[in-house]
């Protein structure tokens, strides 16, 4: 068994600094740290990238820092608001910047436990962000971990850090686990 830390990757949130889906992320690292693991929250602001472009000239050092954590991570996990019934535009163009590992050996995210969180304001929304990115997770050759965190931000608040639906903060913290057990099964 490695004696290495697994290193979990957060991707997500909105321009909005502490916009649910973001806190949803943090909270799911907070976990993931309490669990062993090593983390890095690329949200927000982080992920204002050009639109993807294959390109070789056009990578910033903004996406090329994401990217190298992305090539280092064990386990990564997404969250993503419901805008116009999907996922965003800036959660989605950030995952396309994954085309850079097409050739790595690691291909994509091939080897790599993969957590998702939904967030919307409804019950309907964060349910299709949800299979969204667990299908993208797929497409990538991750391995979804069974549990996905569907919030509705209607009803469910963030705030320092904490979470005001217990049972929601409980899906977190089980997804979170599994995120971080899976990566050390594919790290052994
Ligand atoms: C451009 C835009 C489109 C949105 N479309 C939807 C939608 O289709 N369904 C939905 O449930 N929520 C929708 N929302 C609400 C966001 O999903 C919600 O604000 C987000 O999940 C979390 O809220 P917060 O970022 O304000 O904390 C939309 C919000 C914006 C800004």
């Amino acid at each position: 068994m490695s004696q290495r830390k697994p290193f979990i990757v957060g991707m997500g949130g909105t321009t909005r600094t502490g916009s649910s889906s973001e806190q949803a992320l943090a909270l799911a690292l907070r976990y993931a740290a309490e669990q062993g693991a090593e983390t890095k929250l690329y949200a927000g602001k982080d992920l204002l990238l050009p639109m993807y472009d294959p390109d070789p000239g056009a990578m910033t050092d903004q996406a090329r820092h994401m990217i190298d954590d992305l090539r280092r991570a064990d386990g990564v996990i997404v969250a993503s608001p419901c805008y116009h019934g999907g996922v965003s535009g800036l959660v989605k163009n950030a995952i396309d910047y994954t085309e850079e590992m097409r050739n790595d050996a690691r291909v994509y995210f091939d080897g790599r436990a993969i957590g998702s969180i939904g967030c919307g304001y409804g019950f309907q929304g964060p349910g299709m962000v949800l299979a969204q990115l667990r299908a993208m997770g797929h497409a990538l050759r991750g391995w979804n971990v069974p549990l996905g965190v569907a919030v509705n931000s209607a009803v469910v608040k963030f705030s320092d850090g904490g979470c005001s639906e217990p049972a929601i903060a409980k899906q977190i913290e089980i997804m979170a686990g599994q995120v971080v057990d899976h990566a050390r099964r594919f790290m052994s």
